[in-house]
């Protein structure tokens, strides 16, 4: 597909099995509209039904910005009756976060403010470049996190530091960022999407099923009391057990080879 304001590149730079796709309006640091919205569901849906690609790595164009918000152009047009009926930001979450079952990865290159922020964190994980900054700054908008930065921000930093950051629209730095549990790991701007590149294309070697179980079993620690994680863990095991992939594991450990994935 041809988009306007995302580019995608299935087996990016020659990475067998990763999707890139690339946040592409660098004039304006790659704010969130709604047509940037429409493209990410459209590609992420694309990505999830192609079972050539095994992982995705989301970044910003430019050297600037992952993403410095919602279109706050966008957004001063509306009227409260237009965000409420909409029921605006849902999509981010029904669409994107709650249907892309396989991995994807957030590649920060720079700001990732308001929405950016909160878009990095719909992501399994965020690796990100040393010059990038985090932050909720909608207070100084008079308004709130409205894409998840409220309860994704507390739920990984803590409540201290998420609190303080919510309440002063203070920005983090990447250094920050990685003390604080926010993201794995801080990389020179100039090695991020090789850096990252190398992660997804591990993750892309796995097999597919018990991929998509292992970040289904991880996301249940945080919809779940532990009781009930350790029911969905366990009954997600067994069932791998099943799986033609599993045996073909056990054998390719058994004999000293790699292993040859069906998917199934
Ligand atoms: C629309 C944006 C934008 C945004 C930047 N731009 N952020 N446009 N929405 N969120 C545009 C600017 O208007 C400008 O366009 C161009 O990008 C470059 O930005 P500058 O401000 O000139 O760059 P700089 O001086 O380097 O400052 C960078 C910055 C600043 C610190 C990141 O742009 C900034 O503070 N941006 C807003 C960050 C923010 O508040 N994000 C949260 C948004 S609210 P022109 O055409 O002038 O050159 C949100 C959720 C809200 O995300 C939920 C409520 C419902």
């Amino acid at each position: 597909a041809q988009y306007e304001t995302i580019t995608v590149e299935k087996d990016a730079q020659g990475t067998k099995g990763v999707t890139l796709l690339t946040l592409n309006r660098p004039k304006a640091l790659n704010a969130l509209n709604s047509k940037v919205l429409e493209e990410l569901i459209d590609a992420f849906a694309d990505y999830q039904a192609d079972d050539s690609q095994l992982c995705a790595v989301l970044t910003g164009s430019g050297d600037k910005a992952f993403a410095a918000g919602a279109d706050i152009k966008e957004m001063s047009e509306k009227a409260a009756a237009d965000f409420y009926l909409d029921d605006f930001f849902s999509p981010w979450t029904s669409e994107i976060v709650k249907k892309t079952r396989k991995p994807w990865i957030a590649a920060v290159n720079g700001f990732a403010l308001g929405g950016g922020c909160e878009l990095a964190m719909m992501a399994d994980f965020i690796v990100a470049s040393d010059n990038a900054k985090f932050g909720q700054p909608e207070i100084k908008l008079g308004v709130a996190p409205g894409m998840g930065g409220s309860q994704r921000l507390t739920r990984a930093i803590g409540k201290s530091k998420s609190m303080e950051m919510c309440l002063t629209g203070r920005m983090m730095s990447a250094e920050e960022a990685e003390r604080s549990n926010l993201i794995v790991r801080v990389v020179p701007q100039a090695d991020l999407i090789a850096d990252v590149l190398k992660t997804a294309a591990t993750i892309a070697g796995m097999p597919p099923m018990a991929t998509i179980a292992n970040k289904e079993m991880v996301n249940s620690a945080f919809e779940m009391m532990l009781d009930q994680g350790l029911i969905v863990e366990r009954r997600i095991f067994q069932i791998l057990t099943a799986s033609e992939d599993k045996a073909e594991g056990m054998a390719a450990f058994i004999e000293k080879r790699e292993g040859q994935w069906k998917g199934r």
